[in-house]
């Protein structure tokens, strides 16, 4: 277990969910981490787990990742893993609507702020921290939404196309300027996660629910927040250094057909 060893590496969301998972699966592989999230409280108890340093770090905030940036002024694996779907609260209890016709500009906003801005802020950083080694791993958590529209959560998914498209810009750029700072997007559908709870919710309909959101997923169960870590790790690790650009999907399987498989 010692594939990311000599590593640093810095990983946004890692307070819980699939950043958290990563986080610890890259301490496993040997690499000083630096788990942040906007929990502090989450964050620090986290990464105490296993040995990792936390920093809070709202990655919509341009001056948070300046002080990050002060204090870790080299990096070689960065993961931009913290995101949101716009669901999470709201003062009535209700989530607010995010289809095209319905959907705030506030809401909106406040989707692409975390998800596409923090990616952007994230790059940026990474990119200048990782230029001093000349080379390094830049992993950016998009989606399956970030491949398909979804008519109810339309900023999500927008802004997760954004994330998978930037990858591909820092990708060409940081090969263009003969740096070996590889950038790649990772599409994760139906992991299960903290994320999953306001759709869920509780009660007796939970597992009713919960075999509906996977019944069109062709292995028909969630995936796991250690399965997409495991990738995180092979794209973190010198065994992927041919790999720049790419869009890598660890769904069930949902987008190798149609949403309904035959057969079934
Ligand atoms: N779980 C899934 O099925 C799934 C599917 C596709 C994509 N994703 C993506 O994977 C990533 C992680 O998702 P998850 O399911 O673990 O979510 P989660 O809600 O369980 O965890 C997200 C973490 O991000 C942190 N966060 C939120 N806003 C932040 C901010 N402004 N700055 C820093 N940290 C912030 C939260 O505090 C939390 O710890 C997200 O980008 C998400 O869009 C998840």
């Amino acid at each position: 277990m010692s594939r990311l060893e000599k590593k640093t590496a810095l990983v946004t969301g890692g307070a819980r969910g699939i950043g958290l998972a990563i986080a610890r699966a890259f301490r496993e592989e040997g690499a000083d981490v630096i788990l942040t999230d906007v929990d502090a409280k989450n964050g620090q108890s986290s990464a105490d787990e296993f040995g990792a340093i936390f920093r809070q770090l709202d990655v919509s905030s341009e001056a948070d990742w300046q002080r990050v940036e002060t204090e870790f002024p080299v990096l070689d694996v960065l993961v931009n893993n913290a995101g949101v779907t716009g669901f999470e609260s709201s003062a009535t209890g209700t989530p607010p609507a995010h289809d095209p016709e319905h959907a705030s500009l506030a809401d909106w906003r406040a989707v692409h702020a975390v998800n596409n801005d923090g990616t952007f802020l994230g790059c940026r950083y990474g990119i200048k921290a990782m230029r001093r080694n000349g080379c390094g791993s830049i992993i950016n958590i998009s989606s399956r939404s970030g491949l398909v529209g979804i008519p109810m959560a339309a900023a999500y998914a927008a802004s997760k196309a954004a994330v998978r498209n930037h990858t591909k810009s820092v990708a060409l750029y940081c090969a263009s300027q003969d740096l070996a700072i590889r950038c790649n997007s990772i599409h994760p559908a139906a992991i299960m996660t903290p994320m999953w709870e306001p759709m869920l919710g509780e009660g007796p309909d939970r597992a009713e629910r919960e075999a509906a959101m996977v019944a069109d997923t062709p292995l028909r169960r969630f995936g796991t927040t250690e399965e997409v870590a495991a990738l995180a790790v092979l794209l973190a690790s010198d065994e992927a250094t041919y790999i720049t650009g790419a869009e890598l999907s660890i769904d069930g399987g949902i987008l190798a057909g149609s949403a309904a498989t035959p057969g079934r």
